[in-house]
Protein backbone atom coordinates (compact mmCIF):
# COMPACT_ATOMS: atom_id res chain seq x y z
CA UNK A 1 0.00 0.00 0.00
CA UNK A 2 1.11 3.89 -0.38
CA UNK A 3 0.91 4.45 3.38
CA UNK A 4 3.46 1.41 4.28
CA UNK A 5 5.43 2.26 1.49
CA UNK A 6 5.29 5.93 2.78
CA UNK A 7 6.64 4.25 5.83
CA UNK A 8 9.13 2.34 4.73
CA UNK A 9 10.94 5.55 2.83
CA UNK A 10 10.38 7.70 6.04
CA UNK A 11 12.07 4.91 8.30
CA UNK A 12 15.15 4.42 5.55
CA UNK A 13 15.57 8.53 5.37
CA UNK A 14 16.08 8.58 9.29
CA UNK A 15 17.70 5.28 9.87
CA UNK A 16 20.40 5.94 7.31
CA UNK A 17 21.78 8.99 9.10
CA UNK A 18 24.92 7.37 10.35
CA UNK A 19 25.43 9.40 13.63
CA UNK A 20 28.39 7.28 14.90
CA UNK A 21 29.97 8.63 11.69
CA UNK A 22 29.00 11.99 12.22
CA UNK A 23 29.79 12.57 15.90
CA UNK A 24 33.33 11.24 15.21
CA UNK A 25 34.01 13.63 12.75
CA UNK A 26 32.89 16.85 14.70
CA UNK A 27 34.91 16.14 17.29
CA UNK A 28 37.86 15.72 15.01
CA UNK A 29 38.57 12.00 15.83
CA UNK A 30 38.53 11.43 11.81
CA UNK A 31 36.95 8.33 10.38
CA UNK A 32 35.68 5.45 12.59
CA UNK A 33 35.79 3.40 10.30
CA UNK A 34 39.23 3.23 10.03
CA UNK A 35 39.65 2.07 13.79
CA UNK A 36 38.86 -1.06 15.33
CA UNK A 37 36.07 -3.10 13.69
CA UNK A 38 35.52 -0.07 11.24
CA UNK A 39 31.94 -0.40 11.93
CA UNK A 40 30.19 2.69 12.97
CA UNK A 41 28.03 1.59 15.65
CA UNK A 42 28.36 2.94 19.30
CA UNK A 43 30.73 -0.41 20.23
CA UNK A 44 33.47 0.68 17.71
CA UNK A 45 33.32 4.57 18.86
CA UNK A 46 33.99 3.24 22.51
CA UNK A 47 37.17 2.22 21.03
CA UNK A 48 37.99 5.73 20.78
CA UNK A 49 37.88 6.05 23.92
CA UNK A 50 35.06 8.26 24.02
CA UNK A 51 32.44 6.95 26.47
CA UNK A 52 30.40 10.42 25.71
CA UNK A 53 30.59 10.13 22.07
CA UNK A 54 29.52 6.47 22.07
CA UNK A 55 26.73 6.94 24.59
CA UNK A 56 25.69 9.64 21.89
CA UNK A 57 25.91 7.34 19.14
CA UNK A 58 23.89 4.75 20.83
CA UNK A 59 21.08 7.05 21.58
CA UNK A 60 21.28 8.74 18.26
CA UNK A 61 21.05 5.39 15.91
CA UNK A 62 18.65 3.96 18.46
CA UNK A 63 16.18 7.79 18.70
CA UNK A 64 16.28 7.55 14.64
CA UNK A 65 14.51 4.13 14.87
CA UNK A 66 12.02 5.42 17.70
CA UNK A 67 10.89 8.24 15.56
CA UNK A 68 10.92 6.55 12.52
CA UNK A 69 8.10 4.50 13.81
CA UNK A 70 6.27 6.83 16.29
CA UNK A 71 6.33 9.26 13.36
CA UNK A 72 4.52 6.77 10.47
CA UNK A 73 2.28 5.20 13.54
CA UNK A 74 1.54 9.07 13.62
CA UNK A 75 0.44 9.28 10.26
CA UNK A 76 -0.50 5.93 9.10
CA UNK A 77 -1.24 3.54 12.14
CA UNK A 78 0.17 -0.15 12.61
CA UNK A 79 1.03 -0.96 8.93
CA UNK A 80 2.74 2.48 7.93
CA UNK A 81 4.78 1.90 12.19
CA UNK A 82 6.10 -1.58 10.98
CA UNK A 83 7.30 -0.77 7.67
CA UNK A 84 9.05 2.12 9.10
CA UNK A 85 10.51 0.01 11.32
CA UNK A 86 11.58 -1.98 9.18
CA UNK A 87 13.12 0.94 6.76
CA UNK A 88 14.78 2.40 9.59
CA UNK A 89 16.58 -0.60 10.24
CA UNK A 90 17.10 -1.32 6.19
CA UNK A 91 18.76 2.12 6.24
CA UNK A 92 21.20 1.76 9.20
CA UNK A 93 22.63 -1.12 7.73
CA UNK A 94 22.42 0.09 4.22
CA UNK A 95 22.63 3.98 3.70
CA UNK A 96 23.12 4.77 0.00
CA UNK A 97 25.41 7.89 1.59
CA UNK A 98 27.88 5.26 2.43
CA UNK A 99 27.87 3.26 -0.78
CA UNK A 100 25.10 0.51 1.60
CA UNK A 101 27.91 -0.04 3.86
CA UNK A 102 26.42 1.09 6.97
CA UNK A 103 25.83 -0.39 11.17
CA UNK A 104 25.08 -3.44 12.29
CA UNK A 105 22.20 -2.88 13.68
CA UNK A 106 21.94 -2.98 17.35
CA UNK A 107 21.36 0.43 18.42
CA UNK A 108 18.38 0.89 16.13
CA UNK A 109 16.86 -2.52 16.40
CA UNK A 110 16.69 -1.37 20.05
CA UNK A 111 15.24 1.97 19.73
CA UNK A 112 12.45 0.65 16.81
CA UNK A 113 11.93 -2.72 19.72
CA UNK A 114 10.97 0.44 22.33
CA UNK A 115 8.55 2.16 19.87
CA UNK A 116 7.04 -1.06 19.49
CA UNK A 117 7.28 -2.97 22.87
CA UNK A 118 8.90 -1.46 26.35
CA UNK A 119 8.24 -4.71 27.86
CA UNK A 120 10.41 -6.88 25.33
CA UNK A 121 12.59 -3.92 25.08
CA UNK A 122 13.13 -4.90 29.03
CA UNK A 123 13.95 -8.18 27.92
CA UNK A 124 16.13 -7.47 25.27
CA UNK A 125 18.32 -4.96 28.24
CA UNK A 126 18.44 -8.04 30.99
CA UNK A 127 20.38 -10.40 28.53
CA UNK A 128 22.19 -7.64 26.75
CA UNK A 129 23.29 -6.38 30.05
CA UNK A 130 23.78 -9.39 31.26
CA UNK A 131 25.96 -10.95 29.01
CA UNK A 132 28.13 -8.00 28.23
CA UNK A 133 29.06 -7.00 32.08
CA UNK A 134 29.84 -11.39 32.62
CA UNK A 135 31.56 -11.80 29.13
CA UNK A 136 32.69 -8.81 27.72
CA UNK A 137 31.79 -9.05 24.35
CA UNK A 138 29.08 -6.54 22.98
CA UNK A 139 28.72 -8.82 20.03
CA UNK A 140 27.54 -11.62 21.79
CA UNK A 141 24.98 -10.14 23.71
CA UNK A 142 23.74 -8.89 21.31
CA UNK A 143 23.26 -11.71 19.32
CA UNK A 144 21.63 -13.38 22.06
CA UNK A 145 19.36 -10.36 22.82
CA UNK A 146 18.05 -9.99 19.43
CA UNK A 147 17.81 -13.67 18.76
CA UNK A 148 15.30 -13.69 21.71
CA UNK A 149 13.36 -10.59 20.99
CA UNK A 150 11.14 -12.67 18.73
CA UNK A 151 10.20 -15.19 20.81
CA UNK A 152 9.47 -12.68 23.78
CA UNK A 153 7.36 -10.78 21.61
CA UNK A 154 5.43 -13.93 20.00
CA UNK A 155 5.28 -15.04 24.01
CA UNK A 156 3.67 -11.28 24.91
CA UNK A 157 1.35 -11.85 22.24
CA UNK A 158 1.84 -9.62 19.40
CA UNK A 159 3.23 -11.87 16.46
CA UNK A 160 3.64 -9.55 13.99
CA UNK A 161 5.59 -7.92 15.62
CA UNK A 162 7.60 -11.38 16.43
CA UNK A 163 7.53 -11.48 12.75
CA UNK A 164 9.03 -8.55 11.78
CA UNK A 165 11.83 -8.78 14.59
CA UNK A 166 12.92 -12.06 13.40
CA UNK A 167 13.22 -10.40 10.10
CA UNK A 168 15.99 -7.66 11.81
CA UNK A 169 17.76 -10.26 14.00
CA UNK A 170 17.89 -12.26 10.92
CA UNK A 171 19.82 -9.34 9.09
CA UNK A 172 21.50 -8.15 12.54
CA UNK A 173 23.36 -11.77 12.68
CA UNK A 174 24.06 -11.70 9.11
CA UNK A 175 26.01 -8.34 9.77
CA UNK A 176 28.13 -9.64 12.68
CA UNK A 177 29.29 -12.71 10.22
CA UNK A 178 33.07 -11.08 11.11
CA UNK A 179 32.01 -11.00 14.75
CA UNK A 180 30.87 -14.42 14.66
CA UNK A 181 33.56 -15.83 13.30
CA UNK A 182 35.95 -13.84 15.73
CA UNK A 183 34.25 -15.32 18.77
CA UNK A 184 34.35 -18.67 17.44
CA UNK A 185 37.73 -18.34 17.04
CA UNK A 186 38.46 -16.54 20.30
CA UNK A 187 39.68 -13.44 19.02
CA UNK A 188 37.08 -10.74 19.41
CA UNK A 189 37.48 -7.76 20.89
CA UNK A 190 35.90 -7.22 24.28
CA UNK A 191 34.19 -4.35 25.74
CA UNK A 192 36.80 -1.48 26.73
CA UNK A 193 40.01 -3.13 24.55
CA UNK A 194 40.79 -0.02 22.27
CA UNK A 195 41.13 -0.82 18.40
O1 LIG B 1 26.93 -2.93 17.85
C1 LIG B 1 27.69 -3.77 17.10
C2 LIG B 1 28.38 -4.74 18.02
O2 LIG B 1 27.54 -5.83 18.25
C3 LIG B 1 29.67 -5.19 17.43
O3 LIG B 1 30.38 -4.07 17.02
O4 LIG B 1 32.41 -2.83 16.39
O5 LIG B 1 32.60 -4.92 17.77
O6 LIG B 1 31.94 -5.08 15.37
P1 LIG B 1 31.91 -4.23 16.60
Amino acid sequence: TPAALGGLALGYALGSIPFGLIFTRFAGLGDVRAIGSGNIGATNVLRTGRKGLAAATLLGDALKGTAAVLIARQLGGEGPALAAGLGAFLGHLFPVWLGFKGGKGVATFIGVLLAFSPPALAAFAVIWLGLAFALKYSSLAALAASAATPLVLWALGAPTQAVLFLLLGVLLWWKHAPNIRRLAAGTEGRIGQKG
